[in-house]
């Protein structure tokens, strides 16, 4: 199977395989029938005020990352804003400022997930969709996330100071838990939104020390009112950095993502036994950390036997009581599997599942699998592809498709709505690291890229 075949479906018995969803039918119209270029209607052709003047403030959008970037600094010079934490509230009211000074309106629904609205002209239409996350890895960059929705706020300041109205309402979306770093799995709350999960399953997620997810959701005081989903969207449009090197090595302005890739995330436990580290005989260990060290080494070649198309780690792990003269008697830790084709995950995991069980077996170690995140490689919409890739021409941007490494809020979004991303080199690739760096300028070329496709999409009013 070619890369780009994302036919098939992951082959998984879990608790968060995504459910399938039937697209209702207001949500199942393309970016173009929402904005058809129609010979006869010029209001829904590429409006002549869509020319390569129409930007950006540079200085401003990178003044709001900035400022943002000051709550919850890491120790590094990044972001540590975990989801549902103090400082993501503050996060939070600080992005609430930014949208009442506008003069949007905000709701917020169940999920805590935050909706920024600017009226169109014609109140019966859906609105264009288009944000990201606010919240960051416990050794975040200060661009994973918040690039998103801050240039989304950028377009509504730069419409707000033109004077530009547009037909469809355009609503900037900041989503809660993109990360799954702090709550498992990722991008829950768009998950929910586009109703792969339950609300209720949502909010018994479990962070590391047992705190609930709706516990803490409420504790920094942001459960809305809304109901999380079941409502027409006209399009989904998601700008995020790349993370990853493609963009900076070939020297390309801009990234169209046409797919992004699908993972499992894997949860094992093994049951050792406590011992003392010193005295107990190498031959009567029952060591739950050497169990770990050997599938952490068997995912790495799991994942390397499948490259170049597949990838893979440990990236979380824990061992128990965690003491340096005791054998561990347990251990959690968890595999991240990911490639654009479905079948590749699927084998992946297959080979884990056995390979891992053999060595408990020869070590004497109880162990369990759980699947704590999943979800299928995606393609996005070819009408709003081609409105990024236009918007990149007209601005006289370079410009490649890409397949997205990571997981993002647009891979459920294009479950419910017409949705495509937009991406911007970073330096070396890196990323989920406190150094991650863009320069303004790419900030501004991708913002100015983004502002194009939702201008279009949602349809600028005519003076005339
Ligand atoms: C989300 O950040 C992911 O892990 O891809
Ligand atoms: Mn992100
Ligand atoms: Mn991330």
């Amino acid at each position: 199977m070619g890369i780009l075949d994302l036919s098939g479906a992951i082959k998984s018995e879990n608790v968060t395989k995504p459910k399938n969803v039937t697209k209702p039918e207001t949500m199942t119209k393309t970016c173009d029938a929402y904005n058809p270029k129609s010979e006869t209607d010029p209001m829904t052709q590429t409006h002549p005020m869509i020319g390569r003047n129409l930007r950006i403030d540079s200085d401003r959008l990178w003044q709001s990352l900035m400022d943002m970037a000051k709550i919850g600094p890491g120790v590094a010079g990044g972001n540590n804003r975990q989801a549902l934490t103090d400082d993501d509230s503050t996060a939070r009211h600080l992005f609430q400022s930014w949208c009442a000074a506008e003069g949007l309106s905000l709701h917020t629904d169940k999920m805590g997930n935050m909706f920024a609205r600017r009226e169109g002209s014609d109140a019966s239409l859906p609105p264009v969709m288009v944000g990201s996350h606010l919240d960051t890895q416990p050794t975040g960059g200060k661009y994973d996330g918040p690039l998103g929705v801050l240039a989304a706020l950028e377009i509504i300041r730069s419409l707000n100071e033109a004077g530009l109205a547009t037909r469809h309402p355009i609503e900037i979306v900041n989503w809660t838990n993109e990360e799954g770093c702090r709550f498992a799995p990722p991008m829950m709350a768009s998950g929910v939104f586009a109703g792969v999960h339950d609300l209720d399953w949502a909010y018994d997620r479990t962070d590391a020390a047992g705190a609930r997810f709706g516990d803490e959701l409420e504790r920094i005081g942001w459960v809305g009112d809304a109901a999380v989903g079941g409502r027409p969207v006209a399009a989904f449009f998601e700008l995020h950095i790349e993370q990853g090197p493609i963009l900076e090595d070939s020297k390309t302005d801009i990234g169209v993502v046409t797919h992004g890739q699908g993972l499992n995330w894997i949860r094992v436990t093994l049951t050792g036994k406590e011992a003392h580290t010193g005295s107990t005989p190498m031959p009567s260990r029952v060591n739950a950390g050497l169990g770990m060290a050997q599938i952490t080494v068997l995912a790495h070649q799991i994942a390397l036997a499948h490259a170049p198309y597949a990838v893979g780690a440990v990236g979380h792990c824990e061992i128990f009581p965690n003491s340096t003269n005791i054998i561990p008697g347990k251990a959690i830790f968890t595999i991240d599997f990911r490639s654009p084709d479905p079948a590749v995950i699927a084998a992946m995991h297959d080979e884990l599942r056995t390979g891992a069980s053999a060595i408990a077996k020869t070590l004497g170690l109880g162990i369990d699998f759980e699947l704590a995140g999943a979800f299928d490689p995606v393609a996005f919409d070819p009408a709003c592809i081609d409105r990024v890739r236009a918007a990149a021409d007209r601005l006289g941007y370079s410009h490649m498709d890409l397949v997205s490494g990571a997981g993002h809020d647009a891979f459920w979004m294009s479950r419910v709505a017409p949705t495509a991303m937009i991406m911007c080199p970073c330096v070396d690739g890196l990323s989920h690291n406190e150094a991650e760096e863009i320069s303004q300028d790419w900030a501004a070329a991708s913002a100015n890229v983004l502002f194009h496709a939702v201008v279009e999409t949602a349809g600028l009013v005519s003076d005339d």
